[in-house]
């Protein structure tokens, strides 16, 4: 890397994208697959606009050998993509179902085949129903039967999968599913989001030296959802509000994975008696990880409900007129900005930016294409952050777009289209973006164009 002329990213860098069990494969209960939290959370009325559901979804599961053709054709050096537990064990533990596990192993064999490296995500939220029956996440008996399936499924692709990833965004997991009700299971209740937060750290930490122990010389991590939280206004109170929103998403997950316990102003600010740690669990969830990954869209902005907005300082901080088809603000700079504060306040050994894209509601042109302007500037702009996050010394190691495939954006539906590829949800067809011939593009030159911007003048 020419560190005077930074617009090539290092030779090992990893070039990848990403996708999620549930939002691309579809075959909801085909050859032995489990019902999971998210198919009755989708068949549920009322739940998922338009009351989409994953059902048929991308049919990927029937589709994958023409998806890993997709990928070959975009230049992927890696796939990151989920396993969903109800399909290896369709009761959520004890009965392996031999179809389930064929599956995936078949679709590493062709990646590697295809000279594409697997990134394995055990969890992206779909639990099998059984578990969810009797307590899910909340329980404690959860985490032995994740350290079960994850010993499961380790041992089976151990020897070609050297990359692994426990768990997708614990914090989405726990708080959109146990306490804001918007995610299966659906549930509205601040200490159950905390028992299971607790429950998923440690489920993470008891699987780290089992993967280790399956998959010899294999790396594991575990991805967090990450964005800087920033005060609307310098007010006392503004301040307390973005601090506390740090706290709940950020600290709550790094600060115990980096063994320093969960955060004491948070632990008081939830009130919560936490007597569902025991003895050893912090230990246990400090277990050494060879790379963080992180997710990053967009940052958080946050205005005290305390003081009355007239009452308050006035605001300093806006959130630029830029947003996604999501409504989130486009601020690439946070990238480097949290990436910067991960490299000095945590220092983990290696970071992946596991996922980090956009939704656009892109549309078929009268040619048969599809022109997506808007993604490949965000992705462009968001690269260009991490490459100088790398420029400055911090170590991030590969980047994967969000999403390969349009699919099932949870309580979205089907509305809100992501993928580097168009999907026809009705025929199935695939058609590659001006996004993913860019990405090619990007991929091939192991680079992208550096652009003068805000907060490419910083130093760590
Ligand atoms: C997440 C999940 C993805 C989402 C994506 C867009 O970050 O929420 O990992 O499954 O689809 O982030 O919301």
């Amino acid at each position: 890397m020419n560190m005077n002329n930074p617009t090539v990213f290092p030779d090992d860098f990893t070039w990848g994208a990403a996708t999620a069990s549930y939002q691309i494969e579809g075959a909801w209960n085909e050859d032995g697959k489990g019902e999971s939290i998210w198919d009755r959370f989708s068949h549920t009325p009322g739940r998922i606009e338009a009351g989409d559901t994953g059902d048929i979804a991308c049919d990927h599961y029937h589709r994958w050998r023409a998806d890993v053709s997709l990928m070959k054709e975009i230049g992927l050096k890696a796939y990151r993509f989920s396993i969903s537990w109800p399909r290896i064990l369709p009761e959520g533990r004890g009965r392996v179902n031999p179809s389930g596990l064929d599956f995936y192993d078949q679709l590493v064999d062709s990646l590697l085949e295809a000279d594409i490296e697997p990134f394995v995500t055990l969890y992206h939220w779909d639990l099998p129903q059984a578990l969810e029956d009797q307590g899910g996440w909340v329980k404690r008996p959860v985490v032995d039967a994740f350290v079960e399936y994850a010993d499961i499924v380790s041992r089976a692709l151990g020897d070609r999968v050297k990359r692994w990833i426990t768990l997708n965004e614990p914090f989405v997991s726990a708080f959109a599913g146990y306490l804001d009700g918007i995610h299966a299971p659906g549930h509205t209740d601040l200490y159950e989001a905390l028992a299971a937060s607790h429950h998923l750290l440690l489920a993470h930490g008891r699987t780290v030296p089992i993967i280790r122990h399956n998959s010899p010389a294999s790396q594991v991590g575990i991805t967090l959802n990450l964005q800087p939280q920033i005060p609307a206004s310098p007010s006392e109170a503004d301040r307390e509000a973005a601090q506390y929103a740090d706290g709940n998403l950020n600290r709550w997950f790094l600060d115990p994975l980096s063994g320093r316990g969960y955060p004491e102003d948070m632990v008081r600010a939830y009130g919560q008696a936490p007597d569902f740690t025991q003895a050893g669990d912090m230990d246990l969830i400090a277990a050494q990880l060879d790379f963080l990954g992180v997710n990053y869209y967009a940052r958080g902005i946050f205005r005290s409900n305390k003081i009355d907005e007239a009452r308050n300082a006035p605001r300093t901080t806006f959130r630029n007129d830029e947003i996604t088809d999501m409504g989130w603000e486009v601020y690439p700079e946070g990238l480097f900005e949290m990436l910067v504060r991960l490299h000095s306040e945590y220092d983990f050994p290696a970071i992946h930016i596991t996922e980090n894209g956009a939704a656009y509601p892109d549309r078929i042109g009268p040619d048969g294409k599809v022109y997506d302007p808007e993604r490949i500037s965000y992705l462009e702009r968001h690269l260009n952050m991490v490459l100088q996050a790398i420029t400055t010394g911090v170590r991030v190691r590969g980047y994967f777009a969000w999403s390969l495939l349009d699919n099932f954006e949870w309580s979205y539906g089907y509305s809100k289209r992501f993928g580097l590829i168009h999907v026809n949800y009705q025929t199935g067809e695939r058609i590659p973006k001006a996004s993913a011939e860019w990405y090619r593009k990007v991929i091939k030159d192991n680079g992208v164009v550096q652009k003068a911007g805000p907060g490419l003048e910083r130093g760590i």
